[in-house]
């Protein structure tokens, strides 16, 4: 395999493993405390990659909102927010989204060779998109990614990514915070889908850090002999 970035994944979850409700309204998972130590997260990387599901349901900026962090990657030469990444079959994407218009850094756009067509029509100048051929892999689009020069690459979802990160190996680092209450709705969105992932029974991922926000724990788990202690 070729290079690829340094790869984080990070969510919030229900106490039953869900990251949604099945409903309209959209779920709050999270609190202040715990937005803000995203932030951190997202301003020392250089790619933040959601699934197209995430674009149209949650229409996310996916900026780094302190000044001061802003401040800090234009004094390092970057721009104020990492590069927005998204993946799509089917190329459903709204160019007036606010994943598209806000933000000074490129936008990506994933999808198969058969719907580029479509996505570039549909897009136009709002984004780049990329041919990840035939079936786009998290493989291909991570190694494509560091030919970009993606370094650190942030995975904030939805389940459908973490679970193709997370069984192809590709991740080195899993942040995965825990709200203090139940969906207890199998029609919700799950963390993960069904897998063959690397970390079964019998080969553990390696708890790194536990760390409570407020009423939110994080669990930092190390996934890769990469994992960055300090990170
Ligand atoms: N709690 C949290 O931390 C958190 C974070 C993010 C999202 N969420 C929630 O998670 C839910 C969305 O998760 P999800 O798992 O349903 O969706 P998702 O991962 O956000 O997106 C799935 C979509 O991405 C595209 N896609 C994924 N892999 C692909 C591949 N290999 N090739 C081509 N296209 C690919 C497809 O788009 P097309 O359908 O366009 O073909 C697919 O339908 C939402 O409810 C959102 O609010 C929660």
């Amino acid at each position: 395999m070729r290079e690829r970035p340094y790869t984080l994944l990070s969510c919030a979850m229900s106490l039953d493993g869900y990251l949604d409700s099945a409903g309209d309204e959209r779920l709050v998972l999270s609190n202040d405390a715990d937005l803000d130590r995203v932030d951190d997260v997202r301003a020392g990387c250089d790619a933040i990659l959601v699934g197209a599901t995430t674009v149209r349901r949650d229409d996310p900026r996916l900026l780094v909102r302190r000044t001061e962090r802003r401040e800090e990657r234009v004094a390092r030469g970057l721009k104020p927010s990492p590069l927005k990444v998204t993946v799509t079959g089917g190329a459903e994407l709204d160019p007036t989204g606010r994943f598209f218009t806000t933000g000074e850094s490129e936008k990506l756009v994933y999808c198969p060779s058969g719907t580029l067509g479509t996505a570039r029509a549909r897009l136009g100048a709002a984004a780049t998109v990329v041919d990840g051929g035939a079936q786009v892999s998290m493989g291909r689009l991570s190694e494509d990614l560091h030919a970009r020069g993606v370094r650190r690459l942030l995975v904030e979802g939805g389940g459908t990514l973490h679970t193709q990160f997370l069984a192809a190996d590709l991740a080195d680092e899993l942040h995965l915070v825990v709200a203090p209450f139940f969906v207890g709705d199998s029609q919700a969105r799950r963390f993960v889908d069904d897998g063959a992932f690397p970390f079964g029974p019998g080969h553990p991922a390696t708890l790194a850090d536990v760390r409570r926000v407020g009423e939110v724990v994080l669990l930092r788990y190390a996934l890769s002999e990469r994992f960055e202690e300090t990170a």
